[in-house]
């Protein structure tokens, strides 16, 4: 597997198909600001986004570069040095449960311009990534969707879901564990120097969560441009444990509705213990002059409503799909994270795109370890008797399933028994489905807190 994606070529079939419409496909050299401004510019119009100020310019010139940077231009147009389309990508680390660490081809800024749509721009553009993240290696892909209706066709479907939390403060009473620690208020720039270390542990709990960059915390904490109303208005602070060591950080604003109603919005949370979550939490839910407080992108399955006596002071919204899986190596993909139980199971995948269809034997041991194999030989049609090697059996527990739901069961929030429910995943019974259910189970609900 490589790990530095930028390096590879773009994908010949897709720039061919490309170039047969008039299209160039390439990668934008991150090393030169001109080239890289026209591209972010082109993202951020294809997001309906203001125009970019050279501040924004230069802080994501000096974050992304490490990204594969890939553009499609038209030399037709008057504007032919901005591409019509973008696509960013590079390989994260994913959370798996165990917990364990998967690579991950992730893929951001996926826009066509309004001139260029629907004429399978980001087909090519999408399958292109895939076919490069096979050839390097890589066992999945991931994104966050603009769209529930975009990704399905390539293979992905959502692995986790969000939801937007709003506290009533008026009904506040904490009755959780009192926080060992003590919350200090910092200066963005301090917490700054904390946060990366405190959130590589954060991240690591939580099947979903992917490794952060560093000019993801500058946005989180107005950093990219502290002397703007907002960047100004974020305030920043640390929760120390016991023994004074720095378990979490919170940003955020204070937003005056109208008179004498007052949000607080919760722009970055990171808590690498339970202490810290409690302390963190505590802290923003006490604050006085506060009608409520509101955070996004936050856990469905977030302990918050029991530690306050009226666990109906919060009230969740916006429950959406976020993280959205694509599985392109079923063996590695498989076998990078734990499973909750041990058994064996067959998982015949079907993909339309080629990259991880055929017949799997997952194997778990005591420890939740699990090794996978394809399956050389299928039953004879028809007759469901095993074929030449015998490695198939009519016996043999068996999911039946798109690639889509393979991605979709992979971090155990979603259980295979509601996919069938849905008419997703077949199974010759409920026993095989109940032992799916039990093998993909996950020690934390999955979750992923930031999009990309
Ligand atoms: C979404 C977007 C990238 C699609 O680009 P495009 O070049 O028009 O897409 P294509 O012509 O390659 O279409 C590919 C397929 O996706 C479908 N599709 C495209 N946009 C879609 C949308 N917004 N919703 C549902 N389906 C969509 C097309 O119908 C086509 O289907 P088919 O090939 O199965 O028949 C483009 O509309 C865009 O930039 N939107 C705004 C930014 C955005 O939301 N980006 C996604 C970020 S996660």
């Amino acid at each position: 597997m490589t790990a530095d994606a930028r390096l590879l070529p773009v994908d010949t079939e897709s720039a061919a198909a490309l170039a047969a419409g008039g299209l160039r496909y390439g990668l934008v050299d991150t090393t030169d600001r001109a080239a890289f401004a026209a591209w972010d510019q082109a993202d951020a119009r294809g997001f309906h986004e203001s125009r970019l100020s050279d501040t924004t310019i230069d802080a994501n010139f000096a974050n992304l570069a490490y990204r594969r940077t890939t553009g499609v231009w038209d030399d037709t147009i008057p504007d032919a040095a901005v591409p019509v389309a973008t696509v960013s990508t590079w390989v994260a680390e994913l959370t798996v449960p165990g917990p364990a660490i998967a690579p991950a081809w992730a893929v951001s800024s996926v826009t066509v311009a309004a001139t260029h749509r629907r004429r399978g721009i980001a087909r090519a553009l999408m399958e292109g990534e895939l076919r490069t993240a096979h050839a390097a290696g890589v066992p999945l892909a991931i994104l966050t969707a603009s769209e529930a209706t975009i990704y399905s066709r390539y293979g992905y479907a959502p692995a986790t879901s969000v939801a937007t939390l709003e506290v009533d403060r008026r009904r506040v009473e904490w009755t959780g564990p009192t926080p060992q620690g003590r919350v200090h208020f910092v200066e963005a720039a301090s917490a700054r120097a904390v946060v990366e270390e405190i959130s590589a542990r954060a991240v690591r709990r939580t099947p979903g969560e992917i490794d952060r960059w560093g000019g993801r915390f500058d946005q989180h904490f107005g950093l990219i441009d502290p002397d703007s109303d907002r960047g100004r208005s974020i305030r920043t602070a640390r929760y120390d444990d016991a023994d004074g060591t720095a378990q979490g950080i919170v940003a955020f604003r204070l937003v005056e509705q109208e008179p004498d109603v007052v949000r607080l919005e919760v722009e970055h949370f990171t808590a690498a213990t339970d202490d810290a979550y409690n302390g963190l939490w505590k802290f923003l839910l006490e604050h006085d002059l506060v009608t409520s407080i509101r955070a996004r992108h936050r856990s469905i399955d977030e302990p918050l409503p029991l530690l306050l006596a009226d666990s109906r002071a919060v009230r969740w919204s916006e429950v959406e799909d976020f993280l959205w899986v694509r599985v392109l190596d079923p063996i590695a993909a498989l076998e990078s994270r734990r499973f909750g139980a041990a058994g064996r199971l067959e998982l015949e995948v079907t993909d339309a795109l080629g990259f991880a269809g055929g017949r799997f034997s997952l194997e778990v041991g005591a420890d939740g370890s699990a090794s996978v194999t394809r399956v050389t030989s299928v039953p004879d049609a028809g007759t469901g008797a095993a074929g030449a090697t015998g490695a198939t059996t009519e016996a043999t527990a068996t999911l039946t399933l798109a690639v889509n739901q393979l991605g979709a069961i992979l971090l155990g929030g979603i259980r295979p028994t509601v996919l069938a429910a849905a008419g997703l995943i077949a199974a010759e019974s409920l026993e095989t489905l109940a032992l799916a259910d039990r093998l993909f189970a996950a020690e934390r609900t999955p979750h992923l807190s930031i999009v990309f």
